[in-house]
């Protein structure tokens, strides 16, 4: 029943270096292009889906508290718009923590299709929940959800439907497919990719809704604290992309010669998270070679911070009609329910 559903392009590389992996070939394009940049997703395997757990509970990363707190308040309010027997599907989903607050509240949730790129940390934290909730439908799906990828459809899973009881067309049409995309992830995105994403999602929610959570735009010192802690542990999550590379791809990086640097880049609004060449260097990856100068980076993620208006207008532009929003009494974050086009 919680069969895990690779898709053909599932990045999941384990064992030897693969030159041909997605990573792989990313990396490859980031060492070799000018400024050096990759698409943050290769952050999480499973020692950077820990690391990040980690981030969330730092007294400087406000978002991952603030949110929870803004769903924890309005959980009634956004299940009884989700309605009962409703479909759970988050993009991404990590340690799991914010969809028990609504599932809590949901009225007898149907199914919970967690879909994630880390395929062992997703197996790990889907164990625990089905658990919990033993009588939730839990198909956790491994994919990249910024590709193609297929969904267990409620017509070819066969026990998505209970076999005992027949649901007639209008109990069916009541039940609605709710997407949940929390932690600002889509400030990970550049406005253009998060466009992409919202009409992905519009085509997977078929009518149904949108649950995201945008981190908002505010006095750069917050920001560039939650992005530079001073335990360091932003900084590890950072160099663990290298590190990754050095396992995975056989690549041959020495952590102690690159810097986490992240800063808060106002007119494009969006933090920028970089890996610092401390000293020129040369860097080996798949048999061949790349240089560093002193003080190059290595561009590994964007965090845009959005306005209220502004989240909705992205989704707008993806058909999505924009419902309630909720923040926090400071303003520091917001949680958006936009309604999907048919
Ligand atoms: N998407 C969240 C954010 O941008 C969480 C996150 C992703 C993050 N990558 C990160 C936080 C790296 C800190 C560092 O805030």
């Amino acid at each position: 029943m919680n069969a895990i559903l690779s898709t053909p392009r599932d990045p999941a590389v384990r064992s030897s270096p693969d030159a041909a992996s997605p990573f792989a070939l990313d990396l490859l394009a980031a060492l070799g292009g000018q400024p050096k940049s990759i698409a943050p997703k290769y952050f999480y395997d499973e020692a950077g889906s820990r690391l990040f757990d980690q981030i969330c509970d730092l007294p400087e990363y406000y978002p991952t508290r603030t949110e929870l707190g803004i769903l924890r308040r309005h959980a009634p309010e956004i299940a009884a718009l989700m309605g009962p027997q409703a479909e759970l599907v988050e993009f991404g989903a990590g340690s799991l923590t914010k969809v028990r607050l609504l599932l809590d509240a949901m009225q007898s949730p149907k199914a919970y299709l967690p879909i994630d790129i880390s395929g062992d940390y997703l197996a790990d934290s889907v164990r625990a929940l089905q658990a919990q909730y033993p009588r939730l439908q839990v198909l956790p799906v491994v994919a990249d959800y910024t590709r193609v990828f297929t969904l267990p459809t409620r017509q070819r899973q066969g026990h998505f439907e209970d076999s005992s009881v027949i649901e007639s067309e209008a109990a069916h049409a009541q039940s609605m497919r709710v997407g949940f995309f929390p932690g600002s992830t889509i400030g990970n995105f550049t406005p253009a990719e998060a466009v992409d994403f919202f009409r992905m999602a519009a085509k997977v929610l078929q009518g149904g809704a949108l649950l995201v959570g945008a981190d908002l735009i505010k006095d750069p010192g917050i920001l560039h604290a939650a992005y530079s802690d001073a335990a360091g542990v932003t900084a590890a999550f950072n160099l663990n992309l290298l590190s990754r590379a050095n396992r995975e791809l056989g690549a041959n990086f020495d952590l102690a010669q690159f810097a986490h640097s992240a800063f808060y880049n106002a007119p494009l609004q969006r933090i920028e998270m970089h890996l610092m060449s401390r000293v020129r260097q040369q860097v080996a990856l798949c048999g061949q070679s790349f240089s560093f100068e002193e003080g190059e980076t290595l561009h590994t993620e964007n965090s845009y911070k959005f306005t209220v208006d502004g989240l909705r207008a992205l989704a707008m532009q993806a058909g999505f009609t924009p419902g309630p929003v909720w923040t926090d009494a400071q303003r520091l974050f917001s949680l958006h329910w936009l309604v999907a086009p048919m």
